[in-house]
């Protein structure tokens, strides 16, 4: 079925461009719910108002809590949570808004331009804001792929990664962690991928690492952590550059925070990022408060970004309306200007040539399309970038981990036996009812949380491999399972906690002071 709305289309003409319309036609959820709702229901959503929907929303949510409170049969649950879902859906698609409990819409564009629309074609829904899906297994990433034109990262890949670099790979390319990185196709010159990257480092050939974090809350959750992990190994892998944003304007134009809230988390979530390990005579973090006010290349390159790229553009690409503040819509060039090395002449001295890498989760991959499409026509180089999949929610893989829901994460700052609790109370688990069950037809390590962490965080693939084979015999029990996780987790986090301990004032402000790094250009 053909989307609501006109988007247009931002493609990297030549290049990436996808058989699609947009990347809002390629987003839009689907009909997750065909098998469990009534036509009348489907019809609603068009005609009912963002306050009605919000109605709805707040007593399904009670719907839900009730359920699981009552000890409910899982399928039971299952489809009030999908339900759920789909309204959540519809309630951004009429209100333009994030559904918040508590928080009724606040005005209501109702003609529903420019949503990223709830569609009705079976697929899951992913941008900056919002990752759902109706499947337990999480969001499909084979088909992602093939609808944002990027390409798979696949074992040839990861063993001239491993063969050129003498290293071996990471277990997040190992495991699919890093599932996916920008296709180039001729003729197109000036387009990067992870073999051109390569290319690079094989003749010797500078580039540098972009990754960023929206400083939202003090405290990060797990989830965020998986780019800096990755991209600390980069770094040490490769020695090379690496600049951090953090967008502190971002989340003051999008969340109720104040200006100086924003930039405190920004500080704060600076010594999360410090703790990862990274090196300060190779890395720079910066705050777009601060930043952008002291650098002679910055915001030149934010003003060209601004000057080729259109309001309907931004439209299409990132589903903002008529109302939305004037701030958002410029937002998309602040996060794409680092993209260029001219955006930091302390460190390039000045050159525009040095190619950029970019990690990150695949929701930020709006802002990259769009980088990649103005690259060119600004006579810069396009970056190249490699995206992760999501650590998914502790109930289940339908969403990613967010700060917004405490209960749906492990913060950085969570005590050891926070970590346990929350593991034991709210790890979506794959396991049968009772342990006779169990034991006869054994776990579904698909859909289990808990197994899912593991292959995130437990290095030794052979014990990972035996937990799976374990759990889905039936041999490992769900409780055992959820101790393997709780027992990796914990020292984990209380070593990241240690090193956070050791990161100063001092520290920070050597991070964040623009500087020349230990490399020469
Ligand atoms: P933010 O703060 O939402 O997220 C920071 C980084 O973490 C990734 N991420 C996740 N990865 C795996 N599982 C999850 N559950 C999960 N949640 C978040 C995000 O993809 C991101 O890489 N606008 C950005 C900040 C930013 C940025 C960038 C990010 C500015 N420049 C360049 C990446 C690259 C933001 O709000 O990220």
């Amino acid at each position: 079925m053909q989307c609501a709305n006109e988007w247009s289309c931002i493609s990297e003409t030549g290049c990436d461009c996808t058989p699609f319309s947009s990347w809002a036609a390629v987003c839009t959820l689907a009909h997750i719910l065909a098998d469990t709702m009534t036509d009348s229901q489907t019809d609603g959503a068009a005609t009912e108002s963002p306050m009605e929907f919000y109605e709805k929303l707040t007593a399904q949510g009670e719907a839900v809590k009730a359920l699981k409170t009552g000890k409910a049969p899982k399928e039971e649950i299952d489809v009030a949570v999908k339900l759920l879902l789909q309204l959540k859906l519809d309630y951004k698609r009429v209100s333009g808004q994030d559904y918040k409990a508590g928080c009724p819409p606040t005005d209501s564009p109702a003609s529903g331009e420019s949503v990223p629309a709830a569609a009705e074609d079976g697929d899951d829904l992913v941008d900056p804001w919002t990752v759902a899906t109706s499947n337990a297994k999480g969001i499909d990433y084979e088909k992602l792929i093939v609808r944002f034109g990027s390409s798979k990262i696949e074992a040839e890949l990861i063993e001239r990664m491993e063969r050129v670099t003498g290293q071996k790979a990471h277990r997040f390319l190992r495991r699919g962690i890093f599932f996916s990185h920008r296709r180039v196709q001729q003729p197109c010159p000036s387009a990067l991928d992870m073999h051109q990257i390569l290319d690079a480092y094989e003749n010797k050939k500078s580039f540098y690492l972009y990754t960023g974090r929206g400083p939202s809350s003090e405290a990060m959750h797990m989830g965020h952590l998986i780019p800096f992990i990755f991209t600390k190994w980069l770094q040490d892998v490769f020695d090379i550059p690496l600049v951090i944003q953090l967008t502190d304007d971002e989340k003051y134009l999008w969340k109720d925070l104040t200006l100086e809230d924003c930039h405190r988390y920004a500080v704060e979530n600076a010594k999360d990022i410090i703790a990862c390990g990274f090196d300060v005579n190779k890395t720079f973090i910066f705050s777009d408060l601060d930043y952008m006010g002291m650098s002679s290349g910055f915001y030149r390159n934010v003003v060209k970004i601004q000057k080729h790229v259109t309001f309907n553009q931004v439209k299409g690409i990132f589903g903002f309306t008529d109302s939305d503040c004037i701030g958002k819509i410029s937002f998309p060039a602040i996060q794409a200007a680092p993209s260029f090395s001219t955006s930091f002449p302390q460190i390039f001295n000045g050159r525009k040539d040095i190619q950029c890498l970019i990690p990150c989760a695949i929701d930020q991959d709006p802002y990259f399309r769009m980088t990649r499409d103005v690259a060119p026509r600004i006579g810069y180089p396009k970056p190249a970038l490699l995206h992760s999949t999501f650590f998914p929610a502790l109930q289940g893989a339908q969403t990613k981990m967010s700060a917004s829901d405490p209960n749906s994460s492990i913060f950085l700052t969570d005590t050891a036996k926070q970590i346990k609790n929350k593991i034991n109370k709210h790890a979506f688990s794959g396991g049968k009812d009772t342990v006779e069950e169990h034991r006869k037809h054994g776990g579904d390590a698909d859909v289990d949380v808990s197994f899912m962490y593991l292959t995130f965080f437990l290095e030794d693939d052979e014990k990972l491999e035996q937990i799976r084979q374990d759990y889905t015999s039936g041999a490992l029990l769900t409780g055992e399972l959820k101790k393997c996780l709780i027992e990796t987790l914990q020292p984990m986090i209380t070593q990241h906690q240690e090193r956070r301990k050791q990161v100063t004032d001092e520290t920070v402000k050597q991070f964040m002071t623009p500087r020349k790094l230990d490399f020469h250009f």
